[in-house]
């Protein structure tokens, strides 16, 4: 099966005011405070990148990744939540903000969360860019929402399809070559 970017879900210009407006609910929640921001790899890279560069240096923001693979080259889920990459600095005791593209099923952030508390921070939040709430199988509590989307398959702006279409600066729907 070929697939091909099939119309535009959000523009650049739409995604990128979403993601200040964000920056400014994180700058007040975590204000005067340090926080570990952990961009879950690949897919949040973009979005974090923009995101962190809008948060005021009231706050005190270090980085950090963790790459995870949960689905392989299709797009479906397996259910399955393998570390492929961890962190690199300790989270005890710290403010954690897991940033994640988009939440689908909810399996790879509910095991994501789990793991974060059970190394003792001093809080865990979550922040997605994308919420397909509608496919949801576990909860998660998503504390910071970009926007909320339909059951489709999107690219763009660090999404990917089997790997492509990552550096596409807005999201498009997938659609199937006839
Ligand atoms: P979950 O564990 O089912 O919530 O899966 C979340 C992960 O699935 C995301 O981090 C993405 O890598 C991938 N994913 C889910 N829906 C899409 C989509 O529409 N486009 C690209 N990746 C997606
Ligand atoms: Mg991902």
């Amino acid at each position: 099966m070929n697939y091909r970017i099939g119309e535009v879900l959000l523009t650049e210009e739409k995604i990128s005011r979403r993601v200040r407006e964000m920056a400014l609910e994180i700058a007040e929640t975590y204000k005067g405070q340090d926080l570990m921001v952990i961009g879950i790899l690949k897919g949040a890279v973009i979005f974090m990148s923009d995101l962190v560069r809008s948060v005021s240096p009231d706050v005190r923001i270090s980085m950090d990744f963790m790459a995870v693979s949960s689905y392989g080259d299709s797009t479906k889920t397996s259910g399955i939540v393998r570390i492929v990459k961890d962190l690199d600095c300790s989270v005890k005791d710290k403010n954690v903000l897991i940033v994640e593209d988009i939440v689908d099923t909810g399996l790879t952030l509910s095991y994501l969360v789990k793991l974060m508390q059970e190394r003792e921070p001093k809080s865990v939040r979550v922040c997605a860019l994308l919420d397909k709430e509608e496919r949801r199988q576990v909860p998660v509590k998503v504390d910071f929402r970009g926007f909320s989307i339909p059951d489709r398959f999107v690219v763009g702006y660090g999404l990917d399809y089997s790997g492509q279409w990552r550096n596409l600066p807005s999201i498009y729907l997938v659609e199937q070559e006839n």
